[in-house]
């Protein structure tokens, strides 16, 4: 079954807050965190989620209001029994359909392969390292998305 990508709304937030645990393990965002996230819908803040019946996967953005500044994504996941079946590539569709016209950017873990790839896919670029960034030393690689790059 293909997944509804759609803006996510309050009742969603129990079922995000636990996915990500289940995503992010130790990295996860604090229910207080998500509780935050959600209270920004509507203002700068988008959160799309892929829905087959349960939520599936999901993706957080930062959307300035001034076009002309970039939007930053902040988070994408997908249930680990639902991975590699297109859910990833279904949700960043949504979002580059959603910046149209605008700069997107995102930091991802040089060792995070899957992401990584999902991204170049869609036409991210390497722009530049925050070296050491993470704990472990791993780096932060900054990549970004321009409509005219697709
Ligand atoms: C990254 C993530 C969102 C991808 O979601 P997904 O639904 O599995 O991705 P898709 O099935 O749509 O795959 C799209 C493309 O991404 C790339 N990709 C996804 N998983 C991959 C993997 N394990 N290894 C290599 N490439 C991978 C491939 O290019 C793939 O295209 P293909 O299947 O035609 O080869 C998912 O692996 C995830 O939730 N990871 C944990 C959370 C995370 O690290 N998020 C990013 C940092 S915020």
């Amino acid at each position: 079954m293909r997944p509804n990508i759609r803006p996510a709304n309050p009742a969603d937030l129990p079922a995000i807050t636990t996915l990500d645990e289940v995503c992010f393990d130790s990295d996860a965002w604090s229910a207080a965190a998500w509780a935050e996230e959600f209270a920004r819908l509507g203002s700068d803040r988008v959160v799309l989620v892929a829905d087959e019946g349960e939520v599936a996967g999901y993706v957080v953005l930062l959307v300035p209001g001034a076009v002309e500044d970039p939007v930053d994504l902040l988070r994408i996941a997908v249930a680990p029994a639902a991975r590699r079946t297109g859910i990833g590539r279904q949700l960043m569709s949504a979002v580059v359909q959603r910046c149209a016209g605008r700069t997107i950017l995102l930091e991802v873990a040089e060792s995070n392969e899957s992401a990584a790839a999902l991204y170049r896919g869609f036409g991210f670029t390497e722009i530049s390292r925050r070296r050491g960034y993470y704990a472990g030393g791993e780096d932060a690689v900054i990549m970004r998305w321009q409509e005219d790059h697709e």
